[in-house]
């Protein structure tokens, strides 16, 4: 191995680590305040346990404050974001996060300047009832009314640490799909005229996926169920592309490094372009020689993209290793017993989960996301690193975006986003099956209870083709 790429591969790993350290101290901080917040529930604000519930939160915000000028975490759908990073919380979290959801917080940030008293005052602030609020003029003021000048709540906001503008949310993610989709397409004709691949644009898109996916991942693997017909090929490469994508801005990898990861999912199976495309499109089984010819394209896409100029590595490593499952499994064959890179591990896995799902006309029937879940779950250990599908399907969801899901209510539900809780994601309220127009009703969480119960809770999944529900007006 070069020792230039040992070097970047040893600053990925340290900076990947260095990231999970920052997020598990967030989550840390996100504790103790949750602790404190209980303790003004139970104990007067001169209570020993009061005060020394603060002292431990104000030590955790002080040292995260030493490079930062704020400790800002964000509630989001669900979710708990600390500065950009996802923060997986327990349930036991998720009393606090509901608290601040009930009276609209979305944002809560600590400055410099921070005292135990104002964080015991915020406390009892806390612990009132929504409706006080409304009466003092909101919670801004009730906060300046106490002097609590080094904590600020806002409204839902997610804002882009980079750049300060808040990160926009609802953007058609359907635009940037298709123009990867077109930048695929044309690569792949390029390589098959022999002609100049023109690596800038495929990077250009990538980059353009990694920023929108930063920016809503639901929306993007969401889009990756509503398969294409016609042009499974390219869907089934930028499909590939977005979940591996997505799943390393789940593990907090470098931007940079997503990038490249982009750019192997979208590569991996550019060795088909070589290959008779009446065996890449045969519908049912191949016969053993017809197999044969297919093994052959992890090493064909290698030597492909070796000709490549401007192509990252990553991208050559992948197309060779997405096949191969650990030692002696899976083709090629190779007797080094080596592990594939995480890479390629990872573009593998997307890889096996589109293909999975994909809903290709010849299949007579297909397997619903939540269905290639299980069957990703059952593989764990075998075929895949038990860690990465852990991440993957806490990425994805149990019921993944796009999921129709019967209520034990008896109401019909379809999965927008996910949520802290696996099992109970955000939905919409379908009524209607004739598959003709969309419908706008109801979106509710599962996480709503009344009286510590829950409102809803998931009975069953239905196929959305069998319900005649139209996936494409809800996704795109
Ligand atoms: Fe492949
Ligand atoms: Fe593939």
């Amino acid at each position: 191995m070069a020792d230039e790429q040992r070097d970047s591969r040893g600053e990925a790993k340290q900076s990947f680590y260095a990231k999970q350290q920052l997020i598990n101290a967030a989550r840390v901080t996100f504790q103790h305040l949750a602790a404190v917040l209980k303790n003004a529930t139970l104990y007067p604000e001169s209570h020993p346990s009061a005060l020394s519930s603060a002292e431990k939160l104000l030590i955790k915000i002080q040292e995260l404050l030493v490079d930062r000028k704020e400790v800002a975490f964000y509630l989001i759908g669900g979710e708990l974001f600390f500065e950009t990073h996802s923060v997986l919380v327990d349930q036991s979290l998720s009393l606090l996060m509901e608290q601040f959801v009930s009276r609209e917080i979305g944002a809560i940030m600590f400055r410099p300047g921070l005292t135990e008293m104002e964080i015991i005052k915020f406390g009892s602030l806390m612990s009132k009832e929504p409706a006080f609020f409304a009466s003092e003029g909101g919670i801004a003021a009730s906060l300046s009314r106490e002097n609590i000048s080094h904590i600020d709540l806002h409204r839902a906001q997610l804002v882009d640490n980079k750049t300060g503008s808040a990160i926009k949310k609802g953007k058609k993610a359907s635009s940037s799909y298709t123009d990867a989709v077109g930048t695929v397409k044309e690569m792949i004709r390029s390589v098959h005229l022999d002609k100049t691949v023109n690596m800038r644009k495929m990077n250009t898109t990538v980059q353009t996926l990694v920023d929108d996916i930063l920016e809503n991942r639901d929306a993007f693997t969401g889009l990756t169920s509503i398969k294409m017909y016609d042009e499974y090929t390219f869907a089934h490469s930028v499909n590939t592309s977005i979940l591996a994508i997505s799943l390393g801005t789940f593990l907090s990898l470098e931007k940079r490094q997503i990038a490249v990861l982009g750019i192997a999912g979208l590569l991996h199976d550019i060795g088909k372009v070589s290959l008779p495309l009446e065996i890449i499109n045969k519908p049912g089984k191949l016969t053993e020689e017809e197999w044969g010819i297919i093994q052959q394209h992890p090493v064909e896409g290698a030597l492909v993209l070796s000709e490549v100029p401007g192509v990252t590595k990553m991208a050559m490593v992948a197309a060779f290793e997405h096949h191969q499952h650990g030692e002696l499994q899976g083709y090629p064959l190779v007797e080094d017993g080596r592990l594939p890179h995480l890479f390629s591990q990872i573009v593998s896995l997307a890889d096996a989960y589109e293909a999975i799902t994909a809903n290709r006309i010849y299949y007579s029937s297909r397997t619903t996301p939540y269905q290639a879940i299980r069957i990703l779950l059952k593989k764990r250990g075998i075929t895949f690193d038990p860690i990465l599908v852990k991440a993957f399907v806490n990425m994805i969801g149990i019921f993944p975006v796009g999921t129709v899901l019967k209520l034990d209510t008896g109401e019909v539900g379809l999965v927008m986003h996910q949520t802290r809780d696996l099992m109970r994601p955000h939905i919409l309220l379908l009524t209607k099956f004739d598959g003709s127009e969309k419908e706008t009703g109801a979106e509710v969480s599962l996480l709503e209870t009344v009286n510590g119960q829950y409102v809803r809770s998931i009975a069953g999944t239905i196929d959305p083709e069998k319900a005649r529900i139209n996936l494409k007006l809800y996704l795109e």
